[in-house]
């Protein structure tokens, strides 16, 4: 990338304007939330200033106008993750809802007592959580796939995991811990072999590849828009039609119905069964801008600055003693999680935020992959589009006064 075409990206996201603590921003926590450009930003302003109305609801010109604008953005998403149908798209408020609602719609219709569900080890919380809850409800078991020491999943042990019980394979695309992009496709391939139904959590990934419904071949996934450049409080979880058909509601109210009786109710087909209430309105436009922001940008930029970052990343810390790097060398994603011997995560941020440099550290709502790692938690750069050499070597100034402060 040039340092001209950089700059005029970094111009786009006002947070890297400002100082904090009197400091320039150096930003590295964008897998925990990424900055959000100025159209973004524009069109939540624009939204709420001259836009706002119901949507499915009004019989007037704006309440038409924003379920417009809103049934819109439900066709770009459809787009960007290459799903056949706009009405495999529902709106939540972000993965954890996504894979609550589904874990919860499959435990009422589709799991039985003894049923097994498969996860990994290096699973978020979001994706470990929701099925534990459902595997209770039904008897059923969650079994771990175990992570290897360079980071990767263990393919041949899934596999002989898998058997005529495995009913659901729902696994991360993207670590957010490891920065490790897990070769989904394959595990599928493998688990539909055996009939599971298969889940792919790619908060991580969306921004960084292009029809990953298509590409991944999973009948669900799950994401938010506040990892790929959109506000909080608004998430995707796509699936199958055939598959949605036959769950029931999440959550009851207005908009998922098509008749309330005083003895019941009958609900709407996909996606709207899914959406009761009033959805977040203003923050599924803005998810619309965050699709048309990365577009314009593109994803093979995307990705090949966030892999030269990385990797210019991990090469300067190969050079400082007492640093190790987690996962697989050369092949992470924007992902950079690192221990300094004999410091606790916790203090290693705390030092490196006082020069300035955000960075997230301990599990990284990851418990299960720090117990099978052995380590109480880790320090994580993260990178996004905006990250530049500079910042990287910031983070290396800041690592260097934390190693003097706590020696
Ligand atoms: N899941 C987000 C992270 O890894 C919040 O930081």
């Amino acid at each position: 990338m040039t340092m001209a075409l950089l700059r005029e990206i970094r111009e786009q996201f006002p947070q890297l304007q400002q100082l904090i603590r009197g400091r320039r921003l150096v930003y590295l926590d964008s897998a925990a939330t990424t900055l959000k450009p100025r159209r973004v930003i524009e069109a939540v302003h624009q939204h709420l200033s001259f836009r706002v109305a119901n949507v499915h609801r009004g019989a007037h010109f704006l309440s038409d106008e924003a379920t417009e604008c809103f049934e819109n953005v439900r066709e770009q998403v459809r787009a960007y993750l290459g799903a056949e149908s706009k009405s495999e798209i529902i709106f939540t408020r972000g993965t954890t809802e996504s894979l609550n609602l589904l874990a919860s719609g499959l435990a009422a219709s589709f799991l039985n007592e003894g049923d097994e569900i498969l996860l990994s080890q290096m699973e978020h919380h979001s994706n470990i959580v929701p099925w534990q809850m459902a595997a209770a409800k039904r008897k059923a078991l969650v079994r771990f796939i175990p992570v290897l020491d360079d980071g990767t999943l263990d393919f041949v042990a899934f596999k002989k995991m898998l058997s005529q019980r495995t009913k659901i394979v729902s696994l991360v695309h993207l670590s957010n811990v490891l920065g490790t992009v897990n070769p989904l496709a394959s595990f599928f391939r493998e688990a539909r072999s055996y009939g599971a139904l298969c889940v792919a959590d790619v908060a991580q990934s969306v921004s960084t590849q292009p029809n990953l419904v298509a590409d991944l071949d999973c009948d669900f996934l799950a994401f938010s828009g506040h990892k790929m450049f959109a506000p909080t409080g608004v998430g995707v979880l796509y699936g199958r039609y055939g598959l949605l058909e036959k769950l029931p509601p999440y959550q009851g109210g207005g908009s998922m119905i098509s008749e309330v009786r005083e003895d019941g109710f009958t609900v709407l087909p996909p996606p709207h069964r899914f959406e009761a209430g009033t959805p977040s309105i203003a923050e599924v436009v803005a998810l619309g801008a965050a699709i048309d922001f990365i577009n314009e940008v593109g994803f093979d930029f995307i990705h090949s600055h966030e892999r030269m970052v990385t990797n210019f990343a991990e090469e300067c810390m190969a050079r400082v003693a007492g640093i190790e790097c987690l996962g697989i060398s050369g092949q992470r994603s924007h992902v950079l999680s690192f221990l300094l011997a004999g410091q606790h995560p916790s203090d290693v941020g705390a030092i490196l935020d006082e020069q300035g440099v955000a960075v997230r550290a301990g599990h990284h709502c990851c418990q299960p992959l720090m117990r099978s790692l052995e380590i109480p938690g880790t320090v994580r750069a993260s990178f996004s589009v905006y990250t530049s050499e500079e910042d990287i070597n910031d983070l290396l100034n800041a690592i260097s006064k934390a190693k003097d402060m706590l020696s």
